[in-house]
């Protein structure tokens, strides 16, 4: 079955193969299709990364799961069990990518019995690696990564994504739950188009908090171990656990900044990645 320890090094290594392969594909000509909305994106580039990472990790390891973006909307059970399950994103940014916007990462997270072991993220155009494992800290190219420990809404800068649902009631919710932070007053609400590099920004103490309804297990997964390690909080957006498969969470860099989130958001409602 391998060792966390040997599942890691394979994940870092294929992280980075795939990180050359989003670059290169950067600069060639996109064909661009639509998924669940006009707005969520899929090109084919992330179906090719999501293969080579997918059968590169079976190669080694025939006996384990695999959650991907690309495979789980092609029809793949979207399903986490107790087995040892690799949770993948292959472009996270897809429409970055889609518009040379360089924010774009390639996100590998792993679980077993549903607990999440580590997270790996590579940041294509940057080339930065982020990595956790359970109980030995959070790194940056090696370098430990450490949350802001701010306390104070008023002095956080909070990032936070869209998602893929445009409706206008989608639409109030969003603007509605955006400006109460702005009225706490936060420093800033940002979005940078990839929750995967939002969330790393947090564990990095480059940010203070980030929330969001609507996006997927494979943005979360990797993230949330990463923040975890780095001293950091996340939740489901009730306040309760963070659940994988419910496509909603608050990140903070303190409880009390996630608390305080937690009670202005009004919640959006997302299908479940595992309804079926
Ligand atoms: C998406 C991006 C986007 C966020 C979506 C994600 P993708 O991932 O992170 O910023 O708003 O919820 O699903 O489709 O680019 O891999």
């Amino acid at each position: 079955m391998g060792s966390v320890e040997e599942c890691m090094d394979a994940a870092v290594r294929v992280a980075r193969a795939a990180g050359q392969v989003v670059l290169e594909a950067v600069k060639q000509e996109k064909h661009v299709s639509t998924k669940s909305t006009p707005t969520d994106l899929v090109t084919e580039a992330d179906r090719l990364v999501e293969e080579l990472i997918i059968s590169t990790l079976r190669e080694s390891f025939p006996s384990h799961r695999f959650i991907g973006e690309e495979s789980c909307a092609a029809g793949e059970p979207c399903v986490l069990t107790d087995s040892p399950t690799w949770i993948i994103d292959p472009i996270d940014g897809t429409c970055n990518f889609v518009h040379s916007f360089p924010m774009v990462a390639v996100s590998i997270g792993f679980a077993v019995k549903k607990e999440l072991e580590f997270g790996v993220i590579y940041h294509c155009f940057e080339e930065t690696l982020y990595t956790a494992r359970k109980g030995h800290g959070a790194f940056c190219n090696g370098l430990r990564l450490q949350v802001s420990k701010e306390k104070d809404v008023s002095k956080a800068l909070i990032l936070t994504e869209i998602g893929a649902k445009r409706d206008p009631e989608t639409l109030a919710l969003f603007l509605g739950n955006m400006e109460k932070l702005l009225r706490a007053p936060a420093h800033g609400v940002r979005i940078i188009g990839s929750s995967t590099l939002a969330l790393c920004q947090v564990a990095a103490g480059a940010a203070d908090a980030y929330y969001q309804f609507g996006l997927h297990c494979w943005d979360m997964a990797a993230a949330a171990i990463i923040i975890r390690e780095a001293g950091g909080v996340v939740m489901d957006t009730s306040g309760g656990p963070l659940d994988l498969m419910s496509r909603r969470i608050v990140a903070a860099a303190s409880q009390e900044v996630a608390g305080f989130i937690v009670q202005q958001l009004k919640p959006i409602g997302y299908e479940r990645d595992d309804c079926g």
